[in-house]
Parts: C-alpha cells; structure tokens; sequence
C-alpha cells in the first residue's frame, strides 16, 4: 500500500507480465470496490467489464493473435496534427525494448504481444453501452483510473490498450459479449515481468501549461 500521490506516481504502464504468477481474485474485488466509487453522469455508473483468465483467456489470446496477423486492427487513425505524438511515444517505448526504429520486424512482435495482453494472466475488457455517448466515456475512464491505481496500490502492474479493441468481432465472440455493448479498450493486468527493461520505463508529459490555461482577473 501506498499514499495517494505515491500510487498515482507509480502507476505507469507495464509491457511484459508473469504468465505463471495468477492475479488473486480477492485483490481485483478490493480494487473494483473502490473504482466504482467513481464519479459519472446521472450516477449511470455507464463501466461494463468483462475479465478472463486461465482457458478463456488463452483462447482470446490465440484468436486475437490470429486475426493481428492476418490483417490490421480497426483503430481510427490519429488526427494529422497528432500523429507525431505517437512517433515520439514509440520511440521512446521501442527504445527503452532496445529495438531500432528500422528494424521492423523487431517491432512488429513487440506490437504484437499487445495481443497477448503482453502475457498477462489477466485480461479485461471495458466496455460501455453503444446508445452511450462521450461524456458517459468520461465516467468510464474515471473509474477506470481508479481501478487502475487500486491495483497498482495492491502491487499489481496494468496496461489500458486500445489495441484490443481494434478487433471487436473476435472480443465480442470469445468472450459473448453483448451486441449492445461497445468493446472501448482492453486492460491487462498481473505481475510485472522484472527482467523486462522497459517495465521501469516512466513516459515524459508535457509542461502543465501547455495543456491547462488560467484565466485570472
Ligand atoms: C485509452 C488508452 C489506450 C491505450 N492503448 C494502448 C495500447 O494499445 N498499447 C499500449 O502499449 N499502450 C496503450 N496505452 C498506454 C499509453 O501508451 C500510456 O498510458 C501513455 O503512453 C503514458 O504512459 P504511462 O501509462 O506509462 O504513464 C493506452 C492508454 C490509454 C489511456
């Protein structure tokens, strides 16, 4: 356990678990405990998730890593002026795997493992209802943050990953899950893997004031 600001500091995003170390159930219910104490709109508590493990999970791991390497995922490309954000974080997370930006094979098995749930024995998917619109999002990402620094509090590593939810169909097939619910990102969560360098990478953030603005009289 830690204080707040510890936990918060903390949290970052792991890339390589223990397949063989399980995730002990006592501790995911102590962390889902609090992350529904989350704020969200009307108290719509709009957050829908769905967990595997053990059979069920390798079976989504098995079809999920099929489909990646028959075709791309569906993931709405970033706006232009976006874009080189994504370059920059992948150098920086590549980099930190020790894989060289013209190595492309490197970096495809490293891109693929987020298919793998990067051998987490855990994986969990969020979801929210289709007919839920983007302040609804908000309220999921809250409680997913909060989840997300429970766990990390409990000693556990996670990883949000759109990338799972670039292949819908498979997600809502293995897992049946409801048509009327919209896959909005996969979460890995385990052990981490201490050998792995990049695990203690720590990402950069921009400037406060870059982002925030006040306006005072
Ligand atoms: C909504 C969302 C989707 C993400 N999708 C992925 C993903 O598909 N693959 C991945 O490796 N990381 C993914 N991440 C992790 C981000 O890259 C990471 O949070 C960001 O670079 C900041 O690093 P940190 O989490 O280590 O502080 C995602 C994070 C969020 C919040």
């Amino acid at each position: 356990m830690f204080d707040l600001e510890e936990v918060i500091r903390e949290r970052h995003s792991t890339r390589m678990f223990l397949p063989d170390r399980p995730v002990p159930r006592s501790l995911v219910d102590e962390a889902l405990a609090l992350a529904v104490r989350a704020p969200s709109n009307s108290n719509l508590q709009p957050w829908q998730m769905v967990f595997a493990s053990g059979a069920v999970r390798d079976r989504l791991v098995t079809a999920l890593l099929h489909e990646a390497r028959s075709r791309p995922p569906k993931i709405p490309p970033l706006p232009h002026a976006f874009a080189h954000l994504r370059r920059e974080l992948g150098a920086q997370v590549y980099g930190s795997m020790g894989i060289a930006r013209e190595d492309t094979e490197a970096r495809r098995e490293a891109v693929l493992r987020n298919w793998e749930f990067f051998r987490a024995p855990l994986a969990g998917i969020v979801c929210m209802h289709r007919d839920l619109g983007s302040v609804d999002c908000l309220g999921v990402g809250m409680f997913l943050q909060t989840l997300l620094l429970a766990l990390t509090a409990r000693g556990l590593g996670t990883c949000v990953q759109v990338s799972i939810a670039g292949y819908p169909e498979i997600v809502h097939a293995q897992l049946a899950i409801p048509t009327e619910l919209s896959i909005l990102c996969g979460l890995a969560v385990g052990y981490p893997d201490p050998s792995f360098p990049a695990n203690d990478l720590r990402i950069s953030r921009r400037a406060i004031d870059e982002n925030v603005v006040f306006h005072d009289a």
